[in-house]
């Protein structure tokens, strides 16, 4: 009862009312995998995460623009994590503040980031419950997993309000990862029951996309990193396994260079597995970083450790590939603001975040009385990331061209505007199938559209517990197959003396889809209802929200991106 309430009252009322509310518009609701069982006891100690307000946020968003744009004097003048942190971090005011309220409720052990705009507190659920009004604090438990989050929306002091983005820790659930399946649709089915499929491997991948053996990297201190956040471990006899049945043909790396934060123990998980295993096949010979679930507290959000930590870190892999999402209606637009300008941050220090684009296609908000929309998802929403989906060989049996997988994510944000470097491109799609878009009610036409582009995203092979597995799918496939690519072409740049990649869609955009393989065949899926029957939108010649603007052509894109 009181769960229900929490949700339908911030709701009934305007934001200005609940000003104190930095999060009103965030889901409180416990997914159903998680079950409650029991208020934490007064002196039991929680981690939460404070958001301090930024200085200079359009400066900021501003600069990341100049260092991006291949046509900018700026481009590719990174800002190191003191410059950074000097543009950015809270005024004065806001640090008082927020410490001197946190100090007169005996907060004090508390760390702070190198740009000053996160403070990691240590305090008791008592403590807690009285420096944030609402909020009641819960254990939930799945599958053995154990995990704190506050069953009310919580409030803060209306003077303390304007210098907070937000508090971490009190609602979102993990993982809202996009799991690479296994399982798989009767279509599948039937191609595998007609005898031998040929399945994705590295040397797949590099015959499809015109790599050699040639093609690995040489750099000193070029790096690339995956972040898992599903309580997840790799396995490094797998990894090992995997790249010695699989990259016989090509100079390669068998061993991750460093494991950042904890790793798991237990069987080795299927996602971490796929995601090392294969942006060290693309990204070959490459030294690689593993962000494992970094959470050393059940109260931490472990996505929002994981930017925390690049906040703390100076030195840093350039490509990070991700596989976390959520529905963007699911989350506060304060935190996805906030999380925004964390990529904005990271942009501006040359780094290159590659999100998959989700494994729903357009996926589906069902609502009252037949009236369903499309339902984005976050962080492939951002304007400030890559975003990557996802395709199907069209002959199953061969290297053949590619069309898109029903499954590859893709749509328009509620939430972020449509940024300037996607306008034209998105404008000559939508006006190319005005005739079969699906209805406007069902998208919003002035957001974010995504992905970016795409690659091969069904029927990879990897090793897990130290056994080759077939048939894995999703998206979280196809994003560290082209982070390991750009990592690729990082290399080249680094050799002759060139700055980085860094944020990749104004550059990419400018290629008008040169240097890649266009996918123009193929529907994705949306809302099972009578309107739309199961269909979200369809590919197109040049830029589409199924495939963006297509699967890269390696030696194009080296040839179009490394002066
Ligand atoms: C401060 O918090 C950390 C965890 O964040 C904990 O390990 C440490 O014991 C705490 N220190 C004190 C003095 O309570
Ligand atoms: C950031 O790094 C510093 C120095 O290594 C450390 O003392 C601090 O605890 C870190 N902050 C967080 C929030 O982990
Ligand atoms: C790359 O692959 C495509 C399709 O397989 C092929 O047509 C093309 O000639 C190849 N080479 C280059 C350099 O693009
Ligand atoms: C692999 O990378 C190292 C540098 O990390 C480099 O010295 C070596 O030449 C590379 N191997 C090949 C085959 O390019
Ligand atoms: C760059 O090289 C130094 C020295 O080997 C190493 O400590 C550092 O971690 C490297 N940085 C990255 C981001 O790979
Ligand atoms: C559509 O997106 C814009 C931002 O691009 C936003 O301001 C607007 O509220 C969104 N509309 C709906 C119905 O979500």
């Amino acid at each position: 009862m009181d769960m229900l309430l929490a949700v339908v009252i911030p709701l009934l009322f305007s934001p200005l009312v609940w000003s104190g509310y930095l999060e009103y518009d965030q889901n409180v609701l416990v997914p159903k995998d998680w079950t409650r069982i029991g208020r934490l006891r007064p002196t039991e100690e929680l981690e939460l995460t404070f958001a301090l307000v930024q200085q200079n946020v359009d400066l900021l968003e501003e600069m990341l623009k100049a260092v991006s744009d291949p046509d900018s004097p700026q481009y590719g003048k990174y800002l190191q994590l003191d410059e950074v942190a000097s543009l950015v971090h809270p005024s004065d005011v806001s640090q008082k503040v927020v410490r001197g309220w946190l100090r007169s409720h005996g907060v004090t052990n508390c760390s702070t980031v190198y740009t000053q705009d996160f403070l990691q507190c240590t305090l008791t659920a008592k403590v807690a419950e009285t420096l944030l009004p609402g909020s009641r604090f819960q254990r939930y438990v799945r599958d053995g997993q154990s995990i704190v989050r506050s069953s009310a929306p919580y409030s803060v002091r209306d003077d303390v309000a304007q210098h907070l983005d937000f508090v971490g820790g009190l609602h979102r659930f993990p993982p809202g990862g996009h799991k690479p399946s296994t399982a798989s649709s009767d279509l599948k089915k039937r191609q595998r029951d007609n005898g031998f499929h040929l399945g994705v491997t590295p040397s797949v991948l590099r015959a499809r996309y015109n790599m050699t053996a040639a093609d690995v990297g040489s750099a000193q201190n070029n790096s690339q990193a995956v972040a898992q956040f599903l309580e997840q471990y790799y396995s490094p006899s797998d990894l090992a396994e995997f790249m010695s049945i699989y990259g016989g043909s090509f100079q390669h790396l068998s061993k991750v260079d460093r494991v950042v934060g904890t790793q798991g123990t237990g069987k080795a998980g299927l996602e971490a597995s796929l995601d090392v295993e294969y942006i060290m096949s693309t990204g070959a010979n490459i030294s690689t970083w593993f962000f494992s679930n970094p959470g050393r507290h059940e109260s931490q959000e472990p996505f929002l450790q994981w930017l925390v930590l690049l906040s703390n870190m100076s030195d840093l892999p350039y490509v990070h590939t991700i596989s976390y999402g959520d529905d963007e209606d699911s989350l506060s637009t304060a935190y996805m603001q906030r999380i925004n300008t964390e990529f904005m941050k990271a942009g501006v220090r040359g780094l290159s975040l590659l999100f998959a684009s989700g494994d729903s296609g357009a996926s589906c908000l069902h609502m009252a009385g037949e009236k369903n929309s499309f339902r984005p998802s976050f962080p492939a929403s951002s304007p400030y990331v890559t975003t990557v989906g996802g395709t199907s060989f069209k002959n199953p049996f061969k290297v053949t061209y590619e069309v898109a997988d029903y499954i590859s994510g893709g749509g328009f944000s509620n939430v972020f505007k449509m940024p300037d470097y996607q306008v034209s491109a998105v404008a000559s799609y939508l006006k190319s199938v005005a005739a079969t878009l699906p209805p406007k009610s069902y998208f919003n036409v002035s957001g974010r559209a995504y992905p970016d582009m795409a690659a091969l995203s069904d029927n990879y092979w990897v090793i897990i517990n130290r056994v080759p597995v077939p048939w894995v799918s999703g998206t979280s496939a196809s994003t560290p197959v082209v982070g390991g690519m750009f990592s690729l072409i990082n290399d080249k740049r680094l050799m002759k003396g060139l700055p980085v990649l860094g944020f990749l869609n104004p550059r990419l955009y400018k290629l008008k889809g040169q240097a890649l393989f266009d996918v123009t065949e193929g529907c994705h899926l949306g809302c099972f209802d009578e309107q739309v029957q199961g269909q979200g939108f369809c590919t197109a010649p040049s830029w589409d929200p199924v495939t963006g603007w297509g699967t890269p052509n390696y030696p194009a894109l080296v040839a179009a991106l490394s002066q």
